[in-house]
């Protein structure tokens, strides 16, 4: 995606459009999986059962249903990284979650109904909804759901977390 966003609901394609594949998003520890919905039930729970989630809940976005929806949608675009995996299922609606590849570069990931995302731990990244204003998630955790965002900075660069997915990724 391009560097610069006017409007962070809009695709912000690089002007000509460059696309990333998903083993290319596996390369930083990214995966992906559609359940289709009218699977949804099944589907999730096998995805539980072999990657061990056993925490789920469920977060509606838009502007009727979050309180302070505009400030929520911010702080969501803030970069930052979790202790934890990010796994979210789209149940309903769409958004985007913006990752950084390994030259640190930004990488838009268009999520849809049926689509199942988890971000490593340790991974910069971001989430916005797109000009729908309207996602339906399903949160997976292991044990104690942990959603603690740090923002980037010099201290996150610091972390544990950070090392050891920065040590995953580029195999050192
Ligand atoms: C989250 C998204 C905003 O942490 O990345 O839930
Ligand atoms: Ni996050």
């Amino acid at each position: 995606m391009s560097d610069e966003v006017d409007d962070q609901r809009s695709e912000c394609h690089k002007c000509p459009p460059e696309h990333c594949s998903l083993e290319k998003l596996s390369e930083v520890g990214v995966f992906y999986r559609h359940i289709p919905t009218q699977n949804k039930t099944e589907g999730l729970e096998k995805v539980c059962a072999q990657q061990g989630y056993d925490y789920r809940d469920e977060i509606v976005i838009n502007r009727e249903k979050l309180p302070n929806y505009e400030e929520k949608i911010k702080s969501f675009f803030e970069e930052h990284l979790h202790t934890d995996d990010e796994a979210r299922y789209v149940a309903e609606g769409s958004g985007y979650f913006d990752v950084r590849d390994k030259q640190d570069r930004w990488v838009r990931i268009l999520s849809e109904e049926g689509d199942l995302l988890v971000l490593p731990a340790g991974i910069y990244h971001r989430f916005t909804v797109d000009s729908n204003d309207f996602i339906h998630a399903i949160r997976l955790f292991k044990g104690v759901p942990v959603w603690t965002p740090y923002n980037r900075d010099e201290q996150t660069d610091k972390m544990s977390i950070r090392h050891e997915y920065v040590g995953k990724s580029t195999g050192a």
